[in-house]
């Protein structure tokens, strides 16, 4: 498998980027590649600085400044266990249950809860049997939303409907849903680095999947659009995502982190492959200034072809983070003025 992660990566290097990664994003040093490589640290990487600012659950469970949590490339090839303050989590995690109960229930969490792949810092949830780690418990909650936005929309009748994530993190909220939609082929956008420990996640999540990347797409993306379950592109290749192929995309606290034109740019992606009767969910920070730029949700420019599903819906347990859920096709009435009225 890291022989695979490491043609994907060459592969987007030669691809290239497509634009600035902005101060937030701008953190993989040029010889990711040597992390690759270390065999023994992807069985524990989730414990480890590799999934760094696209992984909650590093910084959960401890005082210290994030900063100060990022290791050394030479810890991180030690693969030295990292201790965590367990306490801290199940604290996190009753919290967040508490904050999203009627939204989320715990036989879903059971269903959809995943905390083996690369040992992450997974708690025991008392009384129950079962097993929580915070970031995956996050992702189930979106999962279920995302999953009922499918049953609305396009997709949801579809034999092979098609899910768009720009920005998944390590893959986990694609591999929920192919469990609630078993045949759903999902294209995950993002940096090559986090596209390679996609890969090792993926196919460990779902061993029968097929899963290719960037060496595979690069010289015939139809072929591969035919053949994979998980499609791991690099953001320098969004341009290939055919025209109407998406019944559903995301944005999930990833749009807030990137400059703004970038942001932009994605959004005339979505635009542009989302099919008519689509949707896009879409949840962001109000204002954020970490890529450099001040990125502010309610300003970002969605065309006039976007309608709302549901009120805007700040998420339960980060209020400063608001979910919008829009359907592409007529012209929607209240999307401009829901907008505006987002405010930090
Ligand atoms: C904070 S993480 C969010 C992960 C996940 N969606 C969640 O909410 O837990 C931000 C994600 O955006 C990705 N990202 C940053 N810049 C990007 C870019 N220019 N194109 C695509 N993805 C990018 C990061 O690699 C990461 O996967």
């Amino acid at each position: 498998m890291l022989r695979e992660m490491l043609k994907d990566f060459e592969a987007a290097k030669q691809v290239g980027e497509r634009s600035a990664r902005g101060a937030h994003w701008d953190i993989f040093r040029p010889d990711f590649d040597r992390l690759i490589r270390t065999e023994a640290l992807w069985p524990r990487f989730r414990q480890m600085g590799v999934s760094y600012r696209f992984d909650d659950s590093f910084h959960t469970g401890n005082g210290r400044g994030k900063r100060d949590m990022l290791p050394s490339y030479a810890a991180l090839e030690e693969a030295k266990p990292w201790r965590f303050d367990g306490r801290a989590v199940q604290i996190r995690i009753a919290d967040f249950m508490e904050k999203v109960a009627g939204l989320l229930s715990w036989e879903e969490v059971a269903f959809l809860s995943e905390c083996r792949i690369g040992s992450p810092p997974a708690v025991p949830i008392e009384d129950r049997d079962l097993k929580a780690d915070w970031n995956d418990i996050s992702q189930v909650f979106f999962a279920m939303q995302l999953k009922k936005l499918f049953e609305l929309g396009a997709g949801g009748r579809d034999a092979r409907p098609v899910f768009l994530e720009i920005g998944a993190g390590y893959g986990s909220l694609a591999a929920k849903l192919r469990k609630l939609i078993p045949n759903l082929q999902c294209i995950l956008l993002d940096l090559p680095e986090v596209n390679a420990v996609q890969r090792y996640y993926l196919s460990e999540a779902e061993p029968g999947a097929t899963v290719l990347g960037a060496a595979a797409a690069r010289d015939d993306v139809a072929a591969a659009l035919d053949h994979a379950d998980y499609l791991l592109l690099p953001a320098a290749m969004a341009g290939q995502v055919p025209a109407g192929h998406v019944d559903l995309a995301a944005n999930i606290r990833s749009f807030m982190e990137m400059p703004i034109s970038v942001v932009a740019d994605y959004i005339r992606t979505v635009q542009r492959v989302v099919k008519s009767n689509g949707q896009f969910f879409c949840a962001n920070a109000l204002e954020k200034t970490t890529s450099g730029d001040v990125v502010r949700l309610g300003e970002y420019p969605f065309d006039e072809n976007w309608s709302m599903v549901s009120p805007p819906m700040p998420l339960p347990w980060q209020p400063h983070i608001v979910a919008l859920s829009l359907r592409r096709g007529a012209a929607g009435d209240r999307l401009r003025a829901a907008l505006d009225s987002l405010t930090a």
